[in-house]
């Protein structure tokens, strides 16, 4: 399973980009307002720090100002993912972005039905908002198996993003039912490692470490 970070935070990013576990990166236009940055400035440098794709969302809902403001957005850099929402416009840009050979990113996806339509306007990505889902008292990993059944009954190469992750709970159950992707927050990414008995242990290793009075001494 891919790691995504959901965030537009340049310290965090680079921060996490350091362990060697982020992927790649995606954005909104919630978290662009959050960041206080020009989204072509910040989105610029999120491509600079990590190699892999950056979905930077289009704001037009019409399908001509989308492919122009696509457009735009993809010129930032060469691992761009165009984030389209997924209504009729969306779609009908997400063909067009395709065959020119371009990554997108389809959001906002909360069934199955959509996410066929996305696999088959050529969509690099299909994000199914879990955590969403789950806050309307539906269960967000229902869609996840749906949409990997679907994909998997006809070979789609489209990539299952689950987005809208909450939890470490999320990230595991995202992945047992075959998700390519997550993309979380940086709290969550960094709560993967947590377990209290991982910590219990390594204080009583390093108790009885300290009690045989020896060292490693580095090599060479
Ligand atoms: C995905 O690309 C979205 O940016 C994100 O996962 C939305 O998450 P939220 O529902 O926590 O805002």
């Amino acid at each position: 399973m891919q790691f995504f970070v959901d965030t537009a935070d340049i310290a965090e990013i680079t921060d996490l980009a350091a362990t060697g576990m982020v992927d790649g990166v995606t954005t909104n236009p919630s978290l662009i307002l959050k960041s206080g940055r020009d989204i072509i400035e910040v989105t610029r440098e999120i491509c600079a720090i990590v190699p892999g794709p950056v979905s930077a969302e289009v704001a037009a809902t019409e399908f001509e100002a989308m492919v122009a403001e696509g457009r735009a957005l993809a010129e930032i850099a060469d691992n761009i993912a165009i984030k389209v929402p997924l209504t009729w416009d969306g779609l009908k840009a997400c063909r067009v972005f395709a065959d020119e050979g371009r990554m997108v990113n389809v959001t906002l996806c909360f069934s199955a039905t959509q996410a066929l339509l996305a696999a088959k306007a050529g969509a690099a990505f299909i994000s199914p908002f879990i955590g969403r889902l789950d806050d309307i008292g539906l269960d967000g990993m229902d869609l996840i198996g749906e949409i990997r059944t679907i994909y998997d009954n006809y070979g789609f190469a489209t990539k299952i993003l689950a987005a809208s992750i909450r939890t470490p709970n999320h990230v595991r159950d995202a992945a047992m039912l075959g998700a390519d992707v997550g993309t979380m927050p940086p709290s969550v990414l960094r709560a993967l490692a947590k377990h209290p008995l991982t910590d219990k242990g390594l204080e009583t290793f390093l108790a009885d470490w300290a009690k045989t009075g020896q060292t490693i001494k580095a090599a060479g």
